[in-house]
C-alpha cells in the first residue's frame, strides 16, 4: 500500500524561534493523528532542518524535509545549500520543482533532472512539484506540460530510483490564491499521471508512487480531496503555518 503523505510547506516563512515554537505544537498535534502508512513532513527553510530533525526523532510518522537542495555535489556556489548539507541535518526529503522555484529563479525540467539525481545520490526523498499554469491550462495544453514536466524531470531515473520519488501535482493557479483545484480536477490529473507512470515503468510502480495535491488545500476541502482514489495526500503551503488548520488537514485523511 502506497503511503499517505501530508506535507507542509513553510516558505520563507518564520524565524527561528517561531519556528521552532509552531514544530512543537504540530508534532503534538499530529502525532496522534497520523497513524499506519501515514507520514506528515515539514519542510521549513534550511535554518530550521537540524533542530526540527533532532525533535522529529521521537515521533515515527514526522519527518522533515528541505524546500531545495543545489544539484552539485559542493563547490564554489556562495550562498547555496547542497543535497549532502540537507542530508547532514536528519532532513529526509526536499521538494524540487516548486513552481516559484521555477518561476522566480528560472529552475528548468532540464536542471530539475539533474537536481533530483544528485539528491538521491545523496539519500534524500525527493518531493517532485509539476503543474500548469492557468494561461496552460486555459489553452488546454495541460495534459502534455505535465506529461513534459515528468518526462524531462524524473523519467530517466530507473524503476528503483523512481520509487524514492514523491509527486506533488501543483496547479499554479491554485498556489496560494484560495481558489482550489475541484477534486474532479486534481483527480483527472493524477490519474492521468499515474497512467503515465504505468506506461514508462509498471502499473506496480504506478501504484506504489504517493501522489500529493497541492494548491489552497484546507481543512474543508482536504477531506474530499483526498478522498479520491489517486490523491495521496497534500503539499500544504498557507495552511501550514498554522498548527490547527494543518492538523486538521492531517485528520482529513480518516
Ligand atoms: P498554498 O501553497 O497551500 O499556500 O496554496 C501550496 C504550495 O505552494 O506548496
Amino acid at each position: 500500500m502506497r503511503k499517505k503523505i501530508v506535507a507542509g510547506n513553510w516558505k520563507m516563512n518564520l524565524d527561528y524561534s517561531e519556528g521552532l515554537a509552531l514544530f512543537s505544537e504540530v508534532v503534538n498535534m499530529v502525532n496522534d493523528e497520523a497513524t499506519g502508512n501515514q507520514q506528515v513532513v515539514v519542510c521549513s527553510p534550511f535554518i530550521h532542518l537540524h533542530s526540527l530533525a533532532a525533535l522529529a526523532k521521537g515521533y515515527s510518522n514526522v519527518a522533515i524535509g528541505a524546500q531545495n537542495a543545489h544539484q552539485a555535489e559542493s563547490g564554489a556556489y556562495t550562498g547555496e545549500i547542497s543535497a549532502k548539507q540537507v542530508k547532514s541535518t536528519g532532513a529526509e526529503y526536499v521538494i524540487l520543482g516548486h513552481s516559484e522555484r521555477r518561476q522566480y529563479f528560472g529552475e528548468n525540467n532540464e536542471l530539475l533532472a539533474t537536481k533530483t539525481d544528485t539528491a538521491l545520490k545523496n539519500g534524500l526523498k525527493p518531493i517532485f512539484c509539476i503543474g500548469e499554469t492557468l494561461q496552460e491550462r486555459e489553452a488546454e495544453k495541460h495534459f502534455n506540460i505535465i506529461k513534459s514536466q515528468l518526462v524531462e524531470g524524473v523519467f530517466h531515473l530507473d524503476a528503483d530510483a523512481f520509487g524514492t520519488l514523491v509527486l506533488a501535482y501543483e496547479p499554479v493557479w491554485a498556489i496560494g490564491t484560495g481558489v482550489t483545484a475541484t477534486s474532479d480536477q486534481a483527480q483527472e490529473i493524477h490519474a492521468f499521471i499515474r497512467k503515465e507512470i504505468a506506461a514508462k515503468y509498471s502499473q506496480a510502480v504506478a501504484d506504489a508512487t504517493t501522489i500529493l495535491y497541492g494548491g489552497s488545500c484546507n481543512p474543508k476541502n482536504a477531506a474530499e480531496l483526498f478522498g479520491c482514489a489517486d490523491i495521496d495526500g497534500g503539499l500544504i503551503g498557507g495552511a501550514s503555518l498554522k498548527s490547527r488548520d494543518f492538523t486538521d488537514i492531517v485528520k482529513a485523511f480518516n
